[in-house]
């Protein structure tokens, strides 16, 4: 995994063109039978889950309340760990990883989108962005130069110096992004990030990710309720009692 995130060099290591359809040999993601009994739990939150997500894919995750959408998104990200089965990424087992290349794993290769945002509220939007990248050696000029850029690449470099309160929810939203592209992120793992925002908002916000996807090759697992929001991934899969059914299209 790689220790330059941040530099441009890191960023053109990592963009690619639009990738075919997911194959077998070019999994970015790829979970084996993966089950998830929560502690507390009396049905499996996720039960015998086997998905590939292709390299450069945009994936759209859809079920009814409480078929494990999020619990899926979260061993994706290993927010939370898998009871049964293995989650391997670029061909390695996330298992295997020591705890210091999970963190690695989780804080340089994805970028998490999140319904409701998680900003922090004392912090203005370009510090927000920065906020990931406390962990890299980034000079803090450079910190902030790039936070910048990011805020530009989401539309909302004229809102650097605002705090959360000032934004409305869309462009809160927004910020979430640059703040999850801030280490150039292979994958981004959304989870309803379009749950909390009015049909405008929302199509902006897919306009955003489909930049991303189409022009710098990040693979997107986005957690949708919205089926016309979810028809614009390549792919979409449907999860039910903790089970990914059939897919029923791909373009
Ligand atoms: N921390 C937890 N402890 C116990 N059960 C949980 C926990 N989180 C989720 N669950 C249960 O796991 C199932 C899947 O939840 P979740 O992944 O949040 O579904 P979704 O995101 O599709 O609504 C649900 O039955 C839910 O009640
Ligand atoms: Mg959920």
């Amino acid at each position: 995994m790689n220790s330059q995130s941040g530099s441009l060099s890191s960023e053109s290591r990592k963009s690619r063109p639009l990738s075919s359809p997911a194959s077998a040999t070019d999994a970015l993601l790829r979970t084996d039978r993966v089950g998830k009994l929560y502690p507390d739990g009396q049905v499996h939150a996720l039960s015998e889950v086997s998905l590939e997500v292709g390299r450069g894919e945009h994936l759209a995750v859809m079920g009814p309340s409480g078929s494990g959408k999020s619990t899926l998104l979260n061993v994706l990200g290993t927010l939370d760990r898998p009871t049964e089965g293995e989650i391997y990424f670029q061909g390695r087992p996330l298992s295997a990883l020591s705890s210091r290349n999970l963190d690695r794993y989780r804080s340089q290769e994805l970028g998490f989108v999140f319904q409701s945002f998680h900003l922090l509220p004392a912090l203005t939007a370009l510090e927000n962005v920065q906020i990931p990248m406390f962990e890299t050696p980034l000079a803090p000029r450079d910190r902030a130069r790039k936070a910048r850029r990011l805020l530009e690449v989401v539309g909302m470099g004229h809102r650097a110096s605002h705090q959360p309160k000032q934004l409305s929810v869309g462009e809160r939203q927004r910020v979430a992004i640059a703040r999850a592209l801030a280490n150039d992120p292979l994958v981004i793992l959304a989870d309803e990030p379009t749950g909390n925002l009015d049909s405008v908002s929302a199509a902006a916000i897919m306009e955003i990710f489909d930049q991303l996807h189409g022009q710098r090759g990040v693979t997107i697992v986005m957690v949708t309720h919205d089926a016309d929001l979810a028809r614009r991934a390549q792919r979409i899969v449907r999860m039910q009692d903790g089970r990914v059914l059939e897919p029923t299209r791909s373009r």
